[in-house]
């Protein structure tokens, strides 16, 4: 019997290249959509699925990332004074049990996940990679979560993406047992296949439910042709000794850790909130008019 997700882990050392020169020093979960770092946003969806103990693998200048989810005393008392409730709300209310482990060099996915095992210790937990944010009723975690009580074994977000976009992927292959509405059976996982490879369409993308027996796996896993260990690996490795599932998420999903990406993040998250959907829909609509057309 599995125990319960109380634990989510946030990889978030990588080096934010295709985000440079931005990320020089800003670390590229700090980068902001509409008014929160992107990292906030996958921080909330845990919270909302139940899970309040983050922890995050970071490296060397990251450490404004633990500040930000810190209580902030003075600004707090500040607020209150001036009577900014909504505001104060907003401040709270990812209010999160923060750790954090460093990665001393970015070796990959799958070892930045090794690094958390002292804070993970014996019980399953989440992986969210804070790129992806994903906008879902309930929320991705909460989806994988009740599949995982169900199946009780490693669970994997995966979503169709068109077939000459595999190769920036992992991909699983599925066998055709019907588990419920979007749950697969795993029979094999491939980092980055190339298309002509690429066992389906089934794409990983940023969540994982993950049980303890993914470490030793790790351990075994060598690192490939980049010097990375890959979890993908990592995770075909722990196939030969249990099940693991796929689960296609309901939501919309954004790869915010990419500039184009970011950009329609941004828009998307914008257009959502009610207090300035209408200008700024106007404002992008104007955009499509010829230069010097002035807008409002
Ligand atoms: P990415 O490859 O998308 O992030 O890794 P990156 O390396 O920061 O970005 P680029 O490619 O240089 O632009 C996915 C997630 O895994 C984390 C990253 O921080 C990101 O959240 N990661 C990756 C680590 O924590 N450690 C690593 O060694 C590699």
């Amino acid at each position: 019997m599995e125990r319960p997700v109380r634990k989510v882990v946030f990889p978030a050392a990588g080096l934010g290249t295709r985000f440079l020169p931005a990320t020089k020093v800003l670390p590229k979960e700090m980068l902001v959509l509409v008014d929160r770092p992107i990292i906030q946003y996958g921080v909330e969806e845990a919270v909302q699925s139940g899970i309040d103990n983050v922890i995050f693998v970071t490296s060397r200048g990251k450490g404004i990332m633990e500040d930000h989810f810190d209580v902030a005393y003075e600004l707090e008392s500040v607020l209150e004074r001036r009577g900014k409730t909504t505001l104060l709300e907003d401040l709270r209310s990812s209010r999160v049990n923060v750790a954090s482990v460093r990665q001393a060099e970015p070796l990959g996915l799958g070892h930045a996940v090794a690094v958390a095992q002292p804070l993970v210790g014996d019980e399953p937990f989440a992986v969210v990679l804070p790129d992806d944010v994903i906008d879902a009723t309930p929320p991705a975690l909460r989806q994988m979560i009740d599949v995982f009580e169900r199946v009780r074994g490693p669970v994997i977000a995966v979503e169709r993406v068109p077939m000459e976009d595999v190769s920036s992927y992992g991909v699983v292959a599925i066998d055709h047992s019907e588990l419920g509405p979007g749950v697969h059976r795993i029979v094999d996982l491939v980092e980055k296949p190339p298309r002509d490879k690429a066992p389906s369409n089934l794409a990983i993308i940023g969540r994982y439910i993950l049980t303890p027996d993914i470490f030793p796996a790790l351990q075994e896993t060598a690192s490939d042709r980049t010097g990375e260990i890959q979890l993908t690996n990592g995770m075909r490795r722990l196939l030969e000794s249990r099940p693991l599932y796929a689960c296609e998420i309901k939501g919309v999903r954004h790869d915010a850790g990419n500039k184009i990406g970011f950009l329609k993040a941004t828009a998307y998250f914008a257009l959502k909130r009610p207090e300035f959907a209408d200008a700024f829909r106007r404002y992008l609509d104007a955009l499509d008019k010829p230069v010097g057309t002035t807008t409002g």
